[in-house]
C-alpha cells in the first residue's frame, strides 16, 4: 500500500529533497449502475483505498518531468508543445494538461514521481485515478482552485479526446468526489451527487478474476453505438429517458441485439434508483437480489461478462454471508464486486477463491475495500498553496 510517507520517499530518492506537494486520487468500484453513465443514467460507485499518488515540486520552466515508479520509466513534455507520444502512461497526464489549457486554465511546469496501487486493467479505474491525480498536481502547482466536479469533467475530456477512449463520466467523477464511508449515487445527466452510507456490518469485496481482456475498447464503442441506435428508434435523447414500456412498444422496429442492449440499460437504471433508496433506508438485504439481477442483465442482455466473471460471481453468491455479487466496470475480464457480512469476510474470501480455482484453474485475489474520500492534497510543504 502506498501512503504519503512512501510517495515522499520515492520523491526524495529521485530528487534529493522532500516534495512540495503529495497528492492522491483513488480508484473506484461500482456497486450498481453499469454501462448507464454514457446513457445519462445513474451509477453508484465508491472511491476505494487504492490510489494513484503524485509527489511533486514546481519547475522554473514550462516542462513536466515525471518518473513512474510502477513502469520504472521516465517521461517529459513541454506545456507549450503538447504532442502525443508512444508512452501511454504519460499520455494521461499530458491529456489532462491539454484539457485544462483548453478550458483557459493556467499551467506551470513541475517534476515528480507517480506511484499507484490500483491494479491496472482490472476495471478499478487506474487511468481515471491517474488523470485526477494529474489534475490535482497541475491545480496545486498553478494555484488553480479545486472544483472537483469541473475537474472530473476535464479529466473525462482528456480521456475521450486525448487518449481516445470514449468513456462516460463515472470513473473521473467518483475519483474526484468520493466520500469516506459512503457509496455515491451519481446522476450522470445533472451530475448531482447523493452519498449513501455503507454500514459497518457489511463489507465491499472486490474479487479480481486475474483475467484481462484487450478488446474492451472496441466492444465498448459497439455497445455505445447500439444504445444510440435504440435512442433514434425510441425518439429519446438518451436511454435515461426511456421506459421498458416504451421499449416494448418499439420492439418490432429494433434488432434483437439492440432491443436487449436497451433493455439492460433501462432496467439497470431502475435497479440503481431502487438500490439507492434501499441504502437510504439502511436495508442492505434488499441490495443483494438487485446485484444478482444486474449481473444477469450484463451477462445475457448486454453481453459484457466473461466465463471467469460468471464463475467468480457464482462462487461468491454460494457463500451464506454474501448478500449479492456482480461483475463491475466495463467487463470482459477484471473484477466482480460482492457485498459480504463483515463477520464472515475471511471465510468468504477463502472459500470463494477455492471454489473459483476449482471451476476455472485461475487464482483470484480478494480485496476488502474501504470507501475513501476523493482526490486530495495529502501534504503541502513550506509555503506551497494546496
Ligand atoms: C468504464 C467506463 C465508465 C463506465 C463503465 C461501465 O469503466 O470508463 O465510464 O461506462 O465502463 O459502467
Amino acid at each position: 500500500m502506498i501512503d504519503t510517507a512512501q510517495a515522499t520517499r520515492h520523491f526524495v530518492e529521485r530528487f534529493g529533497e522532500p516534495p512540495q506537494w503529495v497528492v492522491r486520487a483513488p480508484g473506484r468500484v461500482n456497486l450498481i449502475g453499469e454501462h448507464t453513465d454514457y446513457n445519462d443514467g445513474f451509477v453508484m460507485p465508491l472511491a476505494i483505498d487504492r490510489a494513484v499518488w503524485i509527489a511533486l515540486r514546481r519547475r522554473p520552466d514550462r516542462r513536466v518531468v515525471v518518473h513512474s515508479i510502477d513502469f520504472r520509466d521516465e517521461g517529459e513534455f513541454a506545456l507549450d508543445e503538447l504532442r502525443p507520444s508512444e508512452k501511454r502512461w504519460l499520455e494521461y497526464i499530458k491529456g489532462v494538461a491539454w484539457s485544462l489549457a483548453d478550458d483557459g486554465l493556467p499551467l506551470s511546469g513541475w517534476e515528480g514521481i507517480v506511484a499507484g496501487d490500483v491494479p491496472a486493467g482490472a476495471g478499478l479505474s487506474s487511468s481515471a485515478a491517474l488523470e485526477v491525480a494529474a489534475a490535482r498536481a497541475f491545480a496545486s502547482v498553478a494555484a488553480i482552485g479545486w472544483d472537483a466536479k469541473a475537474m472530473a469533467v476535464r479529466c473525462q475530456r482528456a480521456e475521450n479526446r486525448w487518449v481516445g477512449m470514449n468513456c462516460g463520466i463515472m470513473d473521473q467523477m467518483i475519483s474526484a468526489c468520493g466520500r469516506a464511508g459512503h457509496a455515491v449515487l451519481i446522476d450522470c445527466r445533472s451530475l448531482e451527487l447523493s452519498p449513501a452510507p455503507l454500514p459497518e456490518d457489511v463489507r465491499v469485496a472486490v474479487l479480481d478474476t486475474g483475467t484481462r481482456r484487450g478488446l474492451v475498447d472496441s466492444q465498448y464503442n459497439a455497445r455505445r453505438a447500439d444504445c444510440e441506435a435504440a435512442c433514434a428508434t425510441l425518439g429519446v435523447k438518451a436511454l435515461r429517458d426511456a421506459t421498458l414500456e416504451l421499449l416494448g412498444d418499439h420492439r418490432r422496429e429494433l434488432s434483437e441485439t439492440v432491443y436487449r442492449r436497451a433493455r439492460h440499460v433501462i432496467s439497470e437504471n431502475e435497479r440503481t434508483a431502487r438500490a439507492a433508496e434501499a441504502m437510504r433506508r439502511g436495508d442492505f438485504g434488499a441490495l443483494g437480489p438487485m446485484l444478482r439481477e444486474s449481473h444477469r442483465s450484463l451477462r445475457d442482455d448486454y453481453e459484457v461478462s466473461s466465463p471467469a466473471l460468471n464463475a467468480i460471481v457464482d462462487a461468491a453468491v454460494e457463500h451464506p454471508a454474501c448478500l449479492g455479487a456482480r461483475m463491475t466496470g466495463a467487463g470482459f475480464g477484471g473484477c466482480a464486486v460482492a457485498l459480504v457480512r463483515s463477520e464472515a469476510m475471511d471465510d468468504f474470501a477463502r472459500r470463494t477463491a477455492v471454489r473459483y480455482r476449482e471451476q476455472t484453474g485461475f487464482d483470484a485475489v480478494v480485496h476488502v475495500c474501504r470507501a475513501t474520500d476523493g482526490a486530495a492534497v495529502e501534504q503541502a510543504l513550506n509555503d506551497a498553496p494546496a
